[in-house]
């Protein structure tokens, strides 16, 4: 099996490289990524001289580059997970999330269309289905939920599974779709919530809450996520969309006093920041159809994927710490500046 993974220099891209590498040996694995900001070759070193893995710097979104690609390797399957991710980037400047999220999956998908293809597979997000109100604990979102999107991010991803939904329907293109929760782990970019409270407090720096902190988000750890994705390329239907989902629901400021006990740092730190406009309040999945479809469950525990990850950014501080010192400084700076202190 010969499968091009995009994003694979990303979070959970190169988690499910290691995953795939891991559990498949007599697959070749071919990451696509262009080594946006958030693409770190450091972390696909450990597999860089596995003769089963192959690295490749370009865009999902040249034409050329893909079809050039797909000529030299014949991929059975694409997994995409190359996109723009972070929505408060997408409240500042939403074009490149159109260009990478929409554009880059049409010519990924024009690509299997001219050179046949078993699967395409779509990672997408939970934010397709808007959000749910605090005071309906009883409400989850179902592969069935409209999508009703807030920000430019999860609009772009919205329009990306739209336009797979319509190649499978139209041409016939053998697709799944993922729409998972929020991950944690290892390799998480440090501009999102679990990575940035644990560099700012192990720095003593302030650590910004938006608004409240009642935000609640549904975490899961990153490798039940990459299993999940390994089963819906293999079993899943084609044409159908998966939800992925841990219930395990944590408001923000929950999950910032979890940080910091963990970390033994004072509660202090927390400062209550402008809120991110059009903030969606709560995502909950509801994972029944992948539980009895396929089997799936998620298998670590917050209180033990937390840990695990709190030590891997203790262990792996030369990763992150190169990420912040560079341009990262920069765009915290941009973004946090503005934030004034409620
Ligand atoms: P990430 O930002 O950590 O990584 C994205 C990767 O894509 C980077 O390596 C980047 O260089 C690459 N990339 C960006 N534009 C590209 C382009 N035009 N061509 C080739 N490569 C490009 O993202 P992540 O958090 O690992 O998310 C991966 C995917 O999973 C995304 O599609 C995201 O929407 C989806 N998702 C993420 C989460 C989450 O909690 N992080 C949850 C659900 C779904
Ligand atoms: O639900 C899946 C989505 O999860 C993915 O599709 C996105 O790619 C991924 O980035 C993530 O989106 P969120 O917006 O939920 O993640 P983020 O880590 O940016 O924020 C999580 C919550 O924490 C959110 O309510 C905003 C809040 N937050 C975030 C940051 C960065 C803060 O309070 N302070 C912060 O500094």
């Amino acid at each position: 099996m010969n499968i091009i993974v995009t994003g694979g220099a990303g979070f959970i891209g190169s988690n499910f490289v290691f995953h795939m590498l891991n559990k498949y040996p007599d697959y070749r694995i071919v990451c696509l990524d262009c080594l946006t900001y958030a693409g770190n070759l450091s972390t696909l070193e450990p597999v860089m001289d596995n003769p089963n893995f192959r690295f490749v710097k370009e865009s999902i979104t040249d034409r050329e580059a893909v079809y050039k690609l797909f000529e030299e390797e014949h991929p059975d399957m694409v997994v995409n997970f190359a996109a723009e991710s972070h929505v408060d980037r997408s409240i500042e400047n939403p074009e490149v999330f159109l260009d990478t999220n929409i554009k880059g999956t049409a010519v990924l998908m024009d690509a299997c269309r001219k050179y046949g293809i078993k699967r395409y597979h779509q990672v997408s997000t939970d934010e397709v289905y808007g959000d749910l109100p605090l005071d309906r604990p009883d409400l989850f979102f179902t592969e069935e939920t409209p999508i009703h999107t807030s920000s430019p991010y999860s609009s772009s991803k919205a329009g990306a599974d739209l336009l797979v939904l319509a190649y499978h329907r139209t041409y016939g293109l053998p697709v799944t779709i993922s729409r998972c929760s929020n991950n944690y782990g290892p390799y998480h970019f440090p501009e999102k919530l679990i990575p940035l409270m644990i560099a700012n407090a192990l720095n003593d720096k302030p650590l910004p809450v938006y608004g409240e902190g009642l935000n609640v988000r549904d975490w899961l750890y990153v490798e039940d996520h990459c299993k999940a994705i390994d089963l819906i390329i293999h079993n899943g239907r084609v044409g159908e969309v998966y939800n992925v989902g841990g219930h395990n629901e944590k408001t923000n400021i929950e999950i910032v006093k979890i940080i910091c006990k963990e970390l033994g740092k004072p509660e202090s730190l927390i400062t209550h920041v402008e809120d991110r406009k059009g903030h969606d309040m709560r995502y909950a999945i509801d994972p029944t159809k992948i539980h009895n479809e396929l089997g799936w469950l998620p298998e670590t525990k917050f209180e033990d994927g937390i840990k695990k990850t709190i030590q891997w950014y203790l262990d792996n501080k030369e990763w992150w710490e190169t990420i912040i010192s560079g341009e990262y400084q920069n765009y915290y700076e941009k973004m946090y500046a503005n934030r004034e202190e409620i």
